[in-house]
């Protein structure tokens, strides 16, 4: 049998070490053949298909990226997509396909998956938000990657007895925030699942330097203010609807800075929370994925994604999980309100 890999979507730490497991079990253990389609679903839609074997995925357990390349090319918004899909995977011989990608790129699986191509799905993404799964490889590097930088801005807001916003990844969903928040000791977390009371977040920093302290202030990315709207880069669209977004951070700050009279900063974060080796738990859950993927394929069980439940990794229906994103449970965050402050 030939297996096809692609990595689709925004890049996390742990790709490459799905890619190496799977190539790694399919070969050894079935005897598989393996290609790589590069930058995601553009390699399926131009033919950009390149070779992949024990050897070419030797040493890449701890790097960051993909060694296939990434994109959000959308194969729904190409002409003939899924023609030209068929096409790029019968001139190749490939028999199947394993999707490693975050919510779009499954999506766009799942769809394919019902007009006959043969896949199974790995979810992947730093924002923790694919439905189906407790969690996602590449979450726990970024938290991590946070957590470092939210204890470096406790010192130097202490210094200058100034509020430091943090501003992390994390467009539908909190995940990010709320961890890194809680790991890091922040003093307000906001996240896009609870729309925020600026007034109620400048008492929080009031109350902070009533006690000598400097407030430390996350908020994810698609936070959003209770009266206004999710501040966006740029209003382009990307191919699956998706505008660029960042600025709460800065907004937050001009606020805080006007409303209490005090110093505020703002630090955003980034695509560092992307780069660079991923944690040892997700090269554990990465390389879990990874075999049981093979296994999958192996068992024709197309049309699933493997997924983390409990310590278990069980295959979920594509279908059960499109369309849904996993967002922050309002009981969860509650959880942490005492910590704010
Ligand atoms: O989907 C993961 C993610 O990192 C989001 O948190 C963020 O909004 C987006 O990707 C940024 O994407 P890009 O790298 O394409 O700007």
């Amino acid at each position: 049998m030939k297996i096809g890999v692609l990595t689709g979507g925004g890049d996390c730490p742990g790709l490459n070490a799905v890619i190496r497991s799977v190539v790694r079990k399919g070969t050894q253990e079935y005897g598989f053949e393996f290609v790589g389609l590069r930058d995601g679903w553009l390699g399926a839609l131009r033919d950009k298909v390149v070779p992949l074997d024990i050897a070419a995925v030797r040493g890449i357990l701890p790097r960051g990226g993909t060694i296939l390349g990434s994109s959000r090319t959308n194969p729904f918004k190409h002409e003939d997509g899924v023609a030209r899909i068929k096409d790029t995977l019968t001139a190749h011989g490939v028999d199947a396909l394993v999707v490693i990608g975050g919510e779009d790129t499954l999506g766009a699986a799942t769809e394919l998956s019902r007009q006959g191509v043969p896949l199974v799905g790995v979810p992947k993404t730093i924002d923790n938000d694919v439905a189906g799964t407790d969690y996602t490889f590449g979450f726990d590097t970024a938290v991590g990657i946070a957590t470092e930088a939210i204890d470096r801005l406790h010192t130097t807001a202490e210094s200058h007895m100034r509020t430091l916003v943090v501003e992390v990844m994390g467009r539908h969903s909190g995940w990010i925030a709320l961890h890194a928040g809680v790991a890091g000791g922040a003093n307000v977390i906001l996240v896009p699942e609870r729309p925020f009371d600026i007034d109620q977040v400048c008492g929080w920093v009031k109350n902070r330097f009533r006690t000598n302290y400097a407030p430390i202030v996350v908020a994810a990315e698609g936070a959003v203010p209770k009266e206004g709207h999710v501040i966006v880069q740029d209003r382009a669209l990307d191919e699956y609807g998706h505008v660029h977004l960042s600025g709460i951070g800065e907004w937050l700050a001009q606020e805080i800075s006007r409303r209490t009279g005090t110093d505020a900063r703002t630090t955003v974060l980034g695509h560092i929370q992307r780069g660079g080796t991923p944690s040892a738990f997700d090269r554990w859950l990465a390389t879990r994925f990874g075999l049981h993927a093979a296994d999958a394929v192996n068992d024709g069980a197309f049309g699933t994604m493997v997924a983390l439940r409990g310590t278990e990794i069980v295959r979920v229906p594509l279908d059960e999980t499109r369309g849904r994103t996993k967002v922050v449970n309002p009981s969860l965050y509650d959880e942490f309100e005492v910590f704010f402050g």
